[in-house]
């Protein structure tokens, strides 16, 4: 049986997509029904997708005129827009708040934060057209913090509050904007800090009291059902998808 496409005719951004949590929402996203570009600093390769329906970019989202540009064209070659997903993230950056160098600071917040302003900035008045969603991308840390994280952390509990200014400035509009904080996820950023996967694991698992980490492709379920019809009546809030971190 075919999958259920909730999302047939909408056109969606992501960015970060080079990562393995974008990739797998930009992938459920178009399996859902939608077009969509794909973004990040390299243009990333498109081996999974359907090819009428993605267009692959390259942006820097931290570069006000480039997401001005981005979205230009992803309504000039698909005809409209209606989902922006604001997945992309600096590298990490571990470090108590006075090892934590300005520029790193400035960094993390540039790139998680200000970004996704940007492209709420360019995107929202597409949106207007008819409606639409922001998915704001942000982390189990934006409601709790871990020592040496203060920049990551203070980014993403920042995300949690631009989606509810998102969400109470634009509702007038038929705009919606909602946010996923994930727990630990399994993916190559996870890996890269731990040095291994099983070091990732024995780090992680334990803090999570489902006693495992996630996958991509759950937080790519729960995208789905966030910018889909099913989630109509849900703007301004969070969704918590840690297996249970944040309830110690
Ligand atoms: N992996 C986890 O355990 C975890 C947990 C909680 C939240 N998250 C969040 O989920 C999201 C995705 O995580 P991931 O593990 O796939 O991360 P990742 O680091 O693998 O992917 C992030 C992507 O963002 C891109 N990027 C960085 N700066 C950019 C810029 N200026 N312009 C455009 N793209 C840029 C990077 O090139 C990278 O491909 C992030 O927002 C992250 O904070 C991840």
């Amino acid at each position: 049986m075919p999958l259920p496409r909730p999302l047939e005719d909408r056109v969606a951004i992501v960015t970060g997509a080079g990562g393995d949590i974008g990739r797998a929402i930009a992938l459920r996203l178009c399996a859902a029904g939608a077009r969509v570009c794909p973004v990040d600093l390299a243009t990333i390769a498109t081996d999974g997708f359907p090819a009428d329906r993605v267009l692959p970019l390259a942006c820097d989202i931290t570069d006000e005129q480039a997401v001005g540009d981005l979205v230009a064209r992803v309504v000039e070659h698909f005809g409209r827009l209606d989902i922006l997903v604001n997945n992309a993230a600096a590298p990490f950056h571990s470090g108590a708040v006075c090892d934590t160098p300005p520029e790193v600071w400035r960094h993390v917040l540039e790139v998680n934060l200000t970004g996704a302003f940007l492209l709420c900035r360019a995107g929202i008045p597409h949106l207007r057209d008819r409606g639409g969603v922001i998915l704001n991308i942000a982390s189990q840390l934006g409601h709790v913090t871990a020592r040496g994280l203060a920049a990551y952390s203070a980014s993403k509990a920042g995300l949690l509050s631009l989606t509810r200014s998102l969400a109470l400035d634009h509702a007038d509009e038929g705009i919606r904007a909602v946010s996923l904080s994930p727990g630990a996820v399994m993916t190559d950023r996870l890996i890269r800090r731990a040095g291994s996967k099983e070091a990732a694991l024995a780090e992680h698992a334990p803090r999570h009291p489902v006693g495992r980490i996630g996958t991509p492709q759950e937080m790519a379920e729960a995208a789905l059902f966030l910018v889909s019809d099913a989630a109509a009546f849900i703007t301004g809030s969070d969704l918590l998808a840690d297996g249970g971190y944040t309830l110690k």
